[in-house]
Formats: structure tokens, sequence, C-alpha cells
């Protein structure tokens, strides 16, 4: 197998979406390690406080609720790559989201709504501000799913569909993108040690570890898929046989099984 620095092969630009934890951190630290040359943009709230001192790497705090800003950041991030990385193949990590689990709309109607800003609207936003750059300079979109987009999830039914929105419209926009130099990379990572289940309002240790990958493990796949040329990457064996099954029923079926397992969920939610 080739080594995995190949991924990064003529990228000088990696832009991050959510660099600030969990993912996105990962995969900024990864890309970094494998090519300390590369320009690196994060936008999230948080900065991400790296230990790397790379001229290169530029924090942009940035609400992604916020559809006002991301015209000004994006303009921000051109700006800064005209020095940093002026050419070179860019990588668009569109990682930021978050979930929310109980009886919709819990725990609020205002959280979920700007769910459906964060983990759809700011990703369909920012890609189409950023196409003309990709398109000049080549590169590769990757936006982070979930497992929870092959299935309608109960108790989670807003952000699950909001991750079936990103898979289907990825899977889409490469087949648009065919002969651009473009290419478009969903993927859709299962039960992962971050930060997630907890800010999604459940107990920190809610998902066995047995079936929770490290962020790591994603971001090694995420890279052999970039690496690969593959249009959908869904990391870890658990993953892919329980994706794959689920595919396969009826969507009634598939959700009423969701709402089965995920209702168990009911006891480690955090009382509010
Ligand atoms: N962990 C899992 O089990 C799992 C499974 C499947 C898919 N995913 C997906 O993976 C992605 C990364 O999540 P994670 O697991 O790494 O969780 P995480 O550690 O909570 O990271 C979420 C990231 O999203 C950013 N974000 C949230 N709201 C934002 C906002 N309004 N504006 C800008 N950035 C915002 C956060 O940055 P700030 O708070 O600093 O703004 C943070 O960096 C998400 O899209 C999630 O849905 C996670």
């Amino acid at each position: 197998m080739a080594p995995l620095n190949e991924a990064l092969k003529d990228f000088t630009t990696v832009i991050v979406t959510g660099g600030s934890s969990g993912i996105g951190k990962s995969f900024i630290e990864r890309c970094l390690a494998l090519n300390p040359a590369l320009a690196v943009c994060n936008l999230s709230r948080r900065d991400p406080q790296f230990d790397a001192h790379s001229i290169k790497l530029r924090h942009f705090p940035c609400d992604l609720a916020q559809s006002v800003v991301l015209k000004k950041i994006a303009a921000e991030v051109e700006v800064f790559l005209e020095k940093a990385a002026p050419e070179g193949r860019v990588l668009l990590l569109n990682n930021s989201g978050f979930g929310a689990y109980g009886h919709f709309p819990e725990p609020s109607i205002e959280h979920v709504t700007e769910m459906i800003d964060v983990n759809v609207r700011a990703v369909v936003e920012l890609t189409g501000l950023l196409l003309p750059l990709l398109r000049r300079r080549g590169g590769v979109i990757v936006t982070v799913a979930s497992t929870a987009a092959f299935q309608p999830t109960a108790y989670m039914a807003t952000y699950g569909a909001s991750k079936s929105f990103v898979l289907h419209w990825s899977l889409a926009l490469n087949e648009e993108l065919r002969g651009t130099g473009v290419r478009a990379l969903a993927l859709c990572p299962g039960p992962t040690a971050t930060d997630f289940f907890r800010r999604a309002g459940l107990k920190q240790g809610s998902v066995a570890e047995s079936l929770s990958m490290t962020c790591d493990d994603v971001v090694t796949a995420t890279l052999k898929a970039v690496e690969s040329g593959c249009s959908l990457v869904v990391p870890g064996w658990k993953n892919k046989v329980s994706t794959f099954f689920v595919s396969k029923l009826s969507k009634p079926l598939a959700a009423r099984l969701a709402a089965i397992v995920l209702a168990r969920f009911r006891l480690k939610k955090v009382a509010t």
C-alpha cells in the first residue's frame, strides 16, 4: 500500500471547519505532521491552540450558524492564501457539526434550527463560496456526514436528516464536478471518541468503547479515501457492515429499528 503522505501530494492548502476539537483537530494535526509546509485555515468559534507554530496556520474565529459572517470569512481565507499558498491543490474539510438527543424539538426549536444552519446551510454556502478557488487550483471537498445518514434517526431526527442531506448532496456534487479537477468525498463516521455525544446532551461514555473509533482512525480512513479517489468512505468494518444492511431495508423498517436502538439512549440523557 502507498504511504499515507501520498494522499496530500500536490496539496498546498487545507481548509477545515471545526478544527477546535475532535475529528477536525486530529485532521489538522495529521496533515501538518505529514506536510508541515501546508497552509492551514481553521474556521470555528474556539481557537484550536495547536502546538505547531506555523506562520501558515491561521485560525479564523467564526460562528458558522451566522450566514452573514460566511462571505466575509471566505474572502478573508482567500486573501490569506494569496500570500501563504497561492498555488497547489486545496483540500476543504466541511467538518463542523453537532447533534441533539431528545423528542423533537428538544432542547429548543432555536437549537434545532441552528443545527440545520451549521450542519447543512454552512456546508453548502462555504463550498459554493470557495468553489471558484477549488476549480482554479484543483482539489477535494470532504464533507463529514455520518452513519446516521443511512436511516431515519428517531430522537435525533433533525441530526440524521441533516447528515442524509449532506451525504446525498456530496455524492451528487461529485458527479457534477467530473472532469473539473475537483472531487467531492462524503465521510460517514460511526461513533467516534470526541465531545460529540456530550454536546448532544448525553452522558460521557454513552456509546460502548467497543463500538467507538478514535479520531486518528477516522482521519487515516479519510486520507486513504482522498488518495484512492473514491466518493464515499465509511470508516471501520463494523460501520461498513451496519450501513450495508440498513441500506437494504425499507425506510419505514429502518426507521423502526433505529428508533428501538436510539430509545435506549434516554437512560444516558443528561437531565436538563
Ligand atoms: N463523534 C461522532 O461519533 C460522530 C459520528 C459521525 C459524524 N460525526 C460528525 O463529525 C463532525 C465533527 O464532530 P466531532 O465528533 O469531532 O465533535 P466535536 O469534537 O464536538 O467537534 C465539533 C466541531 O464543530 C464545530 N462547530 C460546532 N458548532 C459550530 C458553529 N456554530 N460554528 C463553527 N463551528 C462549529 C466545533 O467548533 P467550536 O465549538 O469551536 O465552534 C467543533 O470543532 C460533525 O459534523 C459530527 O456531526 C461525529
